[in-house]
């Protein structure tokens, strides 16, 4: 009943991977979280495990087969919770945010697809009702690092993940603006001196200088969160630590 991941991918050595260390490893070894990663290549039907084929049209690259693609799916539902969302990470998809994590992490858990190659018919994405979700405007060479930040963000607000109290109420407070800047010992590096208020032990001055320094970041790097904000968003991204 822990919280539950499956990934399809033709790289499964690529998992745990990075989620192997720090909290969210501390969390799968405690049982709080699980990971299953799926080899796509072990439900190939022919001589040759042939998982791809060439685009119908013509152009460059390979397709992952909706036949293959779609045994695995059927084994990662027969495997956990079948009410799992089912996520196709793909640049085409919609932006997640941590309103989108935050909402994974309330669940079961998901199913991630990761393709590779030009990617996968549209068919078996459309067939088994997957969300299309993209981690940013740039292009990877396949799914799996998608995936692991996915499962990053998702994990680190599991319950017993995080030190919960302090961070969580931390998020909420800044919801929707990035984080204000940190600084510890020594007051003085290189001749650069830690911010005057927050050596002054004044904890509403330090908060309000915070709030001010978050606000004025999120004006300056991110005009979009600071309007979605400034329009009652409320709970949009809150990229903190
Ligand atoms: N696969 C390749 N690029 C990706 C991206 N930006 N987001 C999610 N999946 C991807």
């Amino acid at each position: 009943t822990a919280w539950h991941a499956s990934v399809l991918t033709l790289f499964p050595e690529m998992f745990p991977g990075p989620l192997g260390f720090s909290l969210a490893g501390r969390a799968l070894r405690e049982g709080r979280w699980r990971l299953e990663a799926i080899d796509i290549r072990a439900f190939a039907t022919d001589r040759h495990r042939s998982v791809d084929d060439a685009p119908f049209g013509g152009g460059a690259g390979m397709v992952l087969r909706p036949d293959v693609v779609d045994a695995a799916v059927a084994a990662a539902l027969a495997g956990g919770d079948p009410a799992r969302p089912l996520i196709y990470l793909t640049p085409r998809g919609a932006l997640l945010d941590q309103a989108m994590v935050r909402e994974l992490a309330a669940g079961p858990g998901c199913i991630l697809l990761c393709g590779r190659y030009e990617g996968v018919d549209q068919r078996v994405i459309e067939a088994r009702g997957m969300r299309e979700v993209s981690i940013g405007d740039y292009v990877l060479s396949g799914g799996e690092p998608a995936a692991l930040a996915l499962l990053d963000a998702c994990v680190r607000l599991l319950p017993g993940v995080m030190g919960e109290a302090a961070s969580a109420e931390e998020e909420s407070h800044a919801a929707g603006l990035l984080e204000y800047p940190h600084y510890t010992r020594p007051a003085e590096w290189q001749g650069r001196r830690v911010p005057e208020v927050l050596l002054s032990g004044h904890h509403a001055e330090v908060a309000r200088w915070r709030r001010a320094e978050a606000e004025r970041i999120t004006r300056e790097r991110r005009p979009d969160l600071w309007a979605k904000r400034a329009a009652g968003g409320g709970a949009t991204a809150a990229p903190d630590c």
